[in-house]
């Protein structure tokens, strides 16, 4: 396939070297132009294009910026995507980092208010793994404790495509339905990040409670704007998953929140 990727940071570069590595071709942009994309480039042989150039005639588009850039995106960004090209959508909102979204604080979900920015279709995936785990924790089909993903979308071929792309990316995915039950993995939520296994997901995804999540979201948001740059990612991931109820009696866990406690109280 031909993959453009917006967005060069964590996730559009680490997607950008899975596509690579399954042989696609990968045209990657962020908002400053290709010249400032060498060093990407060069880790993952994504070939670095202006943002005027990553949605054409690709046979899929993955956007992944800050809420906030959507849309500042070009108003005629994907005039030549072909119509049956997906759009994955990576994005998070974090009032903190992108200022007041008002149709989202009244209640779109996020990717359907992405879509309407947009004008297309969108499929939700890769929003809620943290990149350290996105890059390096992929595994083949059938290993114990592969990771899973969910994969939202009003498209049923586009979230296929994802699906088996997620698989070849080294990941199992759960079809969390139409793109308006999303909520379900947005920050905040006990499947936001925590690493789970299939069985685990499907749980999780219905254990979501849509009114307690952007507190959840703000409190974390708060916590982990006081981290040193550092602060490893993986251990996250354990606080991640002690927060979703995930092996709560390992020691391990619980000394991965203490750390992050004191990271945040030495701030
Ligand atoms: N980090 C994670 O672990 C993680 C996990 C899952 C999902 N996400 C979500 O995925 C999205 C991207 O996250 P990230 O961590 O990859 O962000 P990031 O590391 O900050 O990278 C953001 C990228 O977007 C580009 N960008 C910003 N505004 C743009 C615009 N108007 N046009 C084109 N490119 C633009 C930036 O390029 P410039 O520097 O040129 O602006 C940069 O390459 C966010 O919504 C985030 O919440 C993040």
């Amino acid at each position: 396939m031909k993959i453009g990727i917006i967005g060069a940071g964590n996730i559009g570069s680490a997607l950008a070297g899975h596509f690579r590595k399954l042989q696609h071709t990968v045209l990657i942009a962020n908002s400053r132009g290709p010249e400032t994309l060498s060093q990407v480039e060069r880790a993952t042989g994504a070939v670095p294009v202006a943002i005027s150039d990553a949605a054409k005639r690709v046979d899929l588009l993955v956007i992944a910026i800050p809420m906030k850039s959507v849309p500042l995106l070009p108003k005629d960004l994907l005039s030549e995507l072909p119509p049956s090209s997906p759009i994955i959508d990576t994005g998070n909102y974090y009032p903190l980092r992108d200022g007041v979204i008002p149709e989202i604080e009244r209640g779109v979900i996020e990717s359907e208010w992405t879509s309407l920015v947009l004008g297309r279709r969108v499929v939700k995936a890769f929003n809620n793994i943290v990149a350290d785990s996105l890059l390096h924790k992929g595994l083949p089909k059938g290993s114990k404790g592969r990771i899973a993903l969910p994969v939202s979308g009003d498209d049923i071929k586009s979230k296929q495509m994802v699906t088996a792309l997620l698989d070849r990316v080294g990941f199992d995915a759960v079809d969390a339905g139409p793109l308006s039950e999303s909520w379900r993995y947005q920050p905040g939520t006990p499947a936001y990040c925590p690493d789970p296994t299939i069985e685990q997901l499907r749980k999780l995804l219905q254990r979501a409670k849509r009114d307690k999540a952007p507190g959840n979201r703000d409190q974390a948001a708060k916590i982990m704007a006081k981290l040193p740059p550092g602060f490893p990612p993986q251990e996250l991931v354990r606080v991640a998953r002690l927060s979703a109820g995930l092996d709560i009696f390992k020691p391990r866990n619980w000394i991965a929140a203490l750390h992050l406690g004191l990271a945040a109280l030495r701030a």
